[in-house]
Order: structure tokens, then C-alpha cells, then sequence
């Protein structure tokens, strides 16, 4: 394990972010309208830093990753406001292509589901090396040797004969070591990790997320994690983002939003979570369900499951902000934080 993932918050508040995203706004077109999926998303990250990206089913956290690396789902997707910060750069208004092209290299992504991404026909050891025959000139046999070294670093046991198996050889917990694997093989400045155990059994779970947090402690890469599950990323993460309706609704140090949140939203799923046994759990613990996207409450989103909503929730949006006294990066967008806390 890593040092408590709280120690290094203040060490990394001085340096600039790595990511930096702002008012991100993201429709889709679909046969019964446009759909709002994030509606100002901002949020950043820092190189050595875990962000945590929360929120139930449909919040827009997938989608939020895809728009980073020029993923989302051509032509239906687009981002329409908003910009995306990175090296200097706004890559949001740059050509998909191009940004397709930073992310080969500099940003990788492991995605929601392991078997998926991973070809059934190849064989694994051809997978992993593929990055560095294709992005490092290599030849098969330095490239196949690459490979080798990484899948001994993500724990995969008697790597030298496995390196010839196909994917469906491997178990669920070791498919994620594979993709681990091939997400950092170029030394990635930034991982996006997109729900990397949510289909994995409690132990397993807890080991991914170990092996994150060691790659990241020796790569000093920043890693943006996504989950449905805030025990899980509770030991490993410095920071959370937790979304709702395609907006951050509140966001600060893990330490702050755990011993203090301040919007109703993150607080009952906090209340709802067991004392011990929480791994695993996913979150549906607030009575009513989310908004269609289609049809979003005015106002605040969350008044019709609210129980501090008061006339103000039903009118007016609620903005990011960070009352007086509260811990620097810590903002809630909530009317009634004050009484919340
Ligand atoms: N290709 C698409 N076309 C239309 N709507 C989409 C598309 N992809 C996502 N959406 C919508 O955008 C919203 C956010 O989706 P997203 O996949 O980001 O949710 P999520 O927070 O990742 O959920 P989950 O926890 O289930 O993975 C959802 O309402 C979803 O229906
Ligand atoms: S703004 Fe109002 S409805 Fe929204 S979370 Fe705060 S109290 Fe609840
Ligand atoms: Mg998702």
C-alpha cells in the first residue's frame, strides 16, 4: 500500500493541474431530443493525485471520460460548451483526430468493462506489446518483452508461458491486470480508470486498487477514477468530484466531503453507507430515482428527492461555491449548505 491517501493533499495543492476542466457541457441527439448529459463540469486533477469521480447509474461520469479523450460516440455526441485544459492547451476545441493522437500517448483510459477491450483472437502477450511496436518502433521480440515485464509488474502469475494465452484464459481479476497493464505501458501522464473493479469480488477489488495506487506512487501520474462505490476509492483517493445529473455537485478533499459534505446529495449516500463492509455496495440508497435527461427538474435537479428543498431549489440553479470558513476546495452546489453541514 501507499502512504493514507489524505497525507498528501496539501504536498500537491501547489502545483499546477494536469487536467483542468471547465464547464464541460455534452449533448446527445436522440430520436426523442437533445439530451443534456453534462451540464458544467468542472473539475481538475493533479500529476501524483487521485481524483474521484462519484455518482449513480446515468450521472455522466462515463461520458465525462469520453469527452476528455475524444470518445464520445460520433455523430450523436458532441461538447458544446465548456473547455478542456491540458499541457496549455484547450483540447476541447481541437480536432478529435488530434486529440486522439495526445491520448495515444499521454492520456489512457481502462475501460467499464475488461473482456470487451480486450480482441478474443490475439493472444495477450500480442496485446500489450502492440503500443510499443506501433508508438516506439520496436521489433516483436523487444516489444514481446516489454509486454513480459509489465504483466509481471501487475501481478500476473507465470507470466513467461501466460503471455501466449487469450483473453478468456484469464480470470475477471487478472483481465484487469491486463488492461492495467496496457494502459500504462507508455508511461501515461494521466489514467482514467472507468468503474476498474465494479464486476470484480470484494478481495480482488481491493487489490486493483493497491496496484493503482502503487503504479501511480512510481509513475507520479495523475489518476482519475471513477465509481459507483465511495468505499472503495475512500483509501485511495485524495479527492472526489461526486455528480449528479451531469453536474458537479459537490467537490473537495475526500477527508472534507466524508467528515463534512454539504450537499444533501453526497450526505445520505455517506449516511447510507455501513460502518464496515462497505466495498462492494453500489449506491442506491436515496429514495426516488434520477432525473430523465431529457426532461431535467428546474431548478436544483435533485429537489424532487431533496427533503432540505425549500421554494429557492424549485426556481433557481445552484451554483458551485464555497461558503466562508469552509476548507480550500471545498464547494458545494446546494442553496441550503450551510444548514446541510
Ligand atoms: N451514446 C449515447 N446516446 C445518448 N445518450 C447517451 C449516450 N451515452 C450516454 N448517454 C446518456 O448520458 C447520460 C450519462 O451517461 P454515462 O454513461 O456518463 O453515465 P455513468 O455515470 O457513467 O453511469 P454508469 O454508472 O451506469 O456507468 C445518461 O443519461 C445516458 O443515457
Ligand atoms: S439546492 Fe435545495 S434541493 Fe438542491 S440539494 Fe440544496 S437544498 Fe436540496
Ligand atoms: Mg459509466
Amino acid at each position: 500500500m501507499t502512504e493514507p491517501a489524505t497525507a498528501r493533499v496539501d504536498s500537491l495543492e501547489g502545483d499546477p493541474p494536469l487536467l483542468r476542466v471547465e464547464g464541460l457541457e455534452v449533448e446527445f441527439s436522440t430520436s426523442a431530443g437533445v439530451l443534456r448529459a453534462l451540464d458544467g463540469v468542472s473539475f481538475e486533477v493533479r500529476a501524483g493525485e487521485t481524483l474521484a469521480i462519484l455518482g449513480e447509474s446515468g450521472s455522466g461520469k462515463s461520458v465525462t471520460a469520453q469527452a476528455v479523450m475524444a470518445l464520445l460516440p460520433q455523430p450523436a455526441g458532441s461538447i458544446v460548451g465548456g473547455r478542456i485544459w491540458y499541457g496549455g492547451r484547450d483540447i476541447a476545441a481541437e480536432p478529435v483526430k488530434q486529440v486522439r493522437k495526445l491520448c495515444a500517448t499521454e492520456i489512457a483510459m481502462i475501460f467499464q468493462d475488461p473482456l470487451s477491450s480486450l480482441n478474443p483472437v490475439f493472444r495477450v502477450g500480442d496485446q500489450v506489446a502492440e503500443p510499443f511496436r506501433r508508438r516506439r518502433g520496436m521489433d516483436k521480440r523487444q516489444a514481446l518483452g516489454k509486454a513480459l515485464e509489465l504483466l509481471k509488474r501487475v501481478g500476473i502469475p507465470n507470466a513467461e508461458t501466460r503471455i501466449r494465452d487469450y483473453p478468456h484464459q484469464f480470470s475477471g481479476g487478472q483481465r484487469q491486470r491486463i488492461m492495467i497493464a496496457m494502459a500504462i505501458a507508455l508511461k501515461p501522464r494521466l489514467l482514467i480508470a472507468d468503474e476498474p473493479t465494479t464486476a470484480l469480488d470484494v478481495t480482488v477489488q481491493a487489490q486493483i486498487m493497491d496496484l493503482l495506487a502503487d503504479l501511480q506512487a512510481e509513475t507520479g501520474m495523475g489518476l482519475i477514477l471513477i465509481s459507483h462505490d465511495l468505499g472503495v476509492v475512500a483509501d485511495v483517493a485524495q479527492r472526489a468530484a461526486i455528480m449528479y445529473a451531469g453536474r458537479v455537485v459537490e467537490t473537495g478533499s475526500i477527508r472534507e466531503i466524508y467528515d463534512h459534505p454539504a450537499h444533501p446529495y453526497p450526505k445520505g449516500l455517506l449516511e447510507s453507507i455501513p460502518s464496515e463492509g462497505a466495498r462492494g455496495q453500489r449506491l442506491t440508497p436515496i429514495s426516488g430515482s434520477p432525473p430523465n435527461l431529457l426532461a431535467v427538474p428546474s431548478g436544483c435537479p435533485f429537489h424532487p428527492r431533496c427533503e432540505f428543498a425549500i421554494d429557492v431549489c424549485r426556481t433557481d440553479v445552484p451554483m458551485l461555491r464555497r461558503p466562508e470558513g469552509w476548507e480550500a476546495g471545498h464547494e458545494a452546489a446546494c442553496h441550503r449548505s450551510e444548514e446541510v453541514l
